[in-house]
């Protein structure tokens, strides 16, 4: 495995890999990896000849600074784990290199970045398209892999490659989680042990609401019983929980059995920011 952190380091290893024409896998991550980052990445070394994984956390996608400022950083053992899965390339850019000055690009993806994560995160998806723009354009994959679990990102992301008309096919990996349900994700580390039963809080509201649904049961007053336990659970705010059609990221009112259809959550556990979902008929 090698470690590369500039442009012109890259150009060089295509360039040899180019003259035997060969396909090339991205995973694009903020590091801090876990088994569903390790999924992505074994995804990527089946259906790619070369993989490449980036480490960036990427300070233009946080709207919060403290949030930025807590993201765990744990390069040395993503390595570690990069090796270990069989890696080709790891790219780890400093932030000097992805903004060598402050970037002023604003994209407008509509209403997809106005509800959900968009309307509690301004921003956060531009600094997504930013920093996925550059990574494209930098590394020039044929293959893109990504978690099912940022399921809006994964919409925002389907329409960045549209718009700019990028040769990149997107590859989504379902969400893994832990023995108990709880989604895999940077940010549990984060979690203390109280606050670790509590996040189970989210998993379960997406199973109860989902049989509740296929029961019968009208959405609205599904939300409202989801709303009620939250309120009533000591340390977990509720963000939002809603109901959308999976991939063109629109919010339903009501249950259409017809539509492909996906739950969402993001909340509060203490000051750690999570977030879910669970698709219903896909
Ligand atoms: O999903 C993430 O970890 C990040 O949003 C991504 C896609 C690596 C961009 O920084």
């Amino acid at each position: 495995m090698q470690v590369f952190h500039t442009r012109a380091e890259w150009q060089e290893i295509r360039l040899q890999h180019l003259q035997n024409a060969k396909s090339i896998g991205l995973v694009p991550t903020m590091g801090a990896l876990h088994q569903g980052h390790l999924d992505l990445v074994a995804q990527c070394i089946q259906k790619s000849d070369i993989s490449v994984v980036s480490i960036f956390v990427n300070p233009t996608q946080f709207n919060n600074l403290e949030d930025f400022e807590k993201y765990p950083q744990t390069l040395s053992e993503d390595l570690e784990l990069l090796q270990d899965a069989g890696v080709d390339y790891v790219f780890a850019p400093t932030v000097e290199t992805m903004y060598p000055s402050p970037t002023q690009l604003q994209f407008d993806f509509g209403e997809l970045e106005t509800i959900l994560e968009g309307a509690f995160r301004p921003g956060h998806f531009n600094g997504v398209g930013v920093v996925v723009s550059k990574l494209f354009h930098i590394i020039q994959p044929d293959l893109a892999f990504f978690g099912q679990k940022d399921l809006q990102q994964v919409a925002i992301i389907r329409r960045l490659v549209q718009d700019l008309s990028f040769p990149i096919e997107l590859q989504l990996v379902p969400t893994r989680r832990e023995y108990d349900g709880l989604a895999m994700s940077s940010r549990n580390r984060r979690l203390n042990s109280d606050e670790r039963s509590k996040a189970l809080i989210l998993h379960d509201s997406l199973v109860f609401a989902k049989k509740e649904l296929e029961s019968g049961r009208d959405w609205f007053t599904v939300q409202k019983s989801i709303s009620q336990k939250f309120e009533n659970t000591t340390g977990c705010q509720l963000e939002y929980f809603e109901l959308v059609e999976t991939d063109k990221f629109k919010v339903f009112s009501q249950f259409e059995p017809q539509e492909k259809t996906s739950i969402c959550v993001a909340a509060y556990i203490g000051d750690v920011r999570l977030i879910d979902n669970l698709p219903i008929n896909s």
